[in-house]
């Protein structure tokens, strides 16, 4: 006899989130006052050339950052996008290398800029294993290169950004969290949502995001207070 289905919402949600989600949980954003890109030159700790030029420098660089990584709590905008999968399904598009989105719960979790506790041979980028310890410079893959954080760096190609572009094209509702859209390509990523109904932009000092056919709603907020008006708005909405 068939089974009374529980309801569910089909409405497709896609977050894109960037380092400001992360923030209540300790971690650096990268622009902002005292950021990550203050005290550090891009171009040293974050490109194919700066690790040419000084991979040890590099290696410590990622080091200080997964050791933190793994001291640090998802926040409760973390959960609440994990409970939200309750109701809708979820994807996230996120431009953090953090893992904080897979543990507070969430199933579908896109890495756009790469992961901070994987690891991959400096020569060949297929070589990709899980790493959740100090990348040392006596770290070499099978084929005797060294390894190299799982992270895109600048001026290198964006691998999963096809993807990333499919699923937001597929939205209905798209929330954009904690990002400064100022880095590209992802964030002409929103340009791709062509069938959102709606687009939620939570951040306390928001970029000014043009959509082609929709207007963005800003929230002007932290993650966790704007994910929790949101997620009443969502959920009293279906
Ligand atoms: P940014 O540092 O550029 O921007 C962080 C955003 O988070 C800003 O808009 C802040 O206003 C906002 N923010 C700060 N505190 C917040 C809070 N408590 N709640 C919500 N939002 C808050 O970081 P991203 O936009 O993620 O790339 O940067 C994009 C990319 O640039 C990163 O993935 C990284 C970086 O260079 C690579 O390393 C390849």
């Amino acid at each position: 006899m068939p089974k009374i289905q529980s309801p569910v919402n089909m409405k497709k949600i896609v977050v894109l989130s960037g380092a400001g989600i992360s923030a209540e949980s300790g971690i650096k954003t990268f622009r902002d006052a005292h950021g990550l890109w203050e005290g550090h030159d891009i171009t040293e700790v974050a490109s194919p050339e700066g690790f040419a030029k000084n991979p040890e420098l590099v290696l410590n660089f990622y080091n200080l950052r997964r050791r933190q990584l793994l001291e640090v709590q998802p926040n409760l905008a973390h959960q609440l996008l994990a409970d939200l999968e309750q109701y809708y399904p979820i994807n996230i598009i996120t431009q953090n290398v953090d893992d904080l989105h897979e543990r507070a719960g969430n199933k579908n979790v896109l890495h756009l800029h790469g992961e901070l506790l994987k690891a991959r041979s400096s020569k060949n980028e297929n070589y990709v294993v899980e790493w959740h310890s100090d990348i040392n410079m006596n770290n070499l893959c099978p084929d005797g290169y060294l390894m190299r954080p799982h992270i895109v760096w600048f001026g290198e190609a964006v691998p999963e950004f096809d993807r990333a572009a499919d699923l937001i094209s597929q939205a209905d509702i798209v929330i954009v969290i904690g990002t400064s859209m100022q880095v590209y390509p992802a964030a002409g990523l929103i340009q791709y949502a062509t069938k959102a109904e709606n687009i939620f932009y939570i951040d306390p000092k928001p970029a000014y995001i043009h959509h082609t056919t929709i207007s963005v709603e800003t929230i002007a907020e932290k993650a966790t207070t704007g994910m929790e008006k949101l997620f009443k708005r969502l959920i009293s909405s279906i």
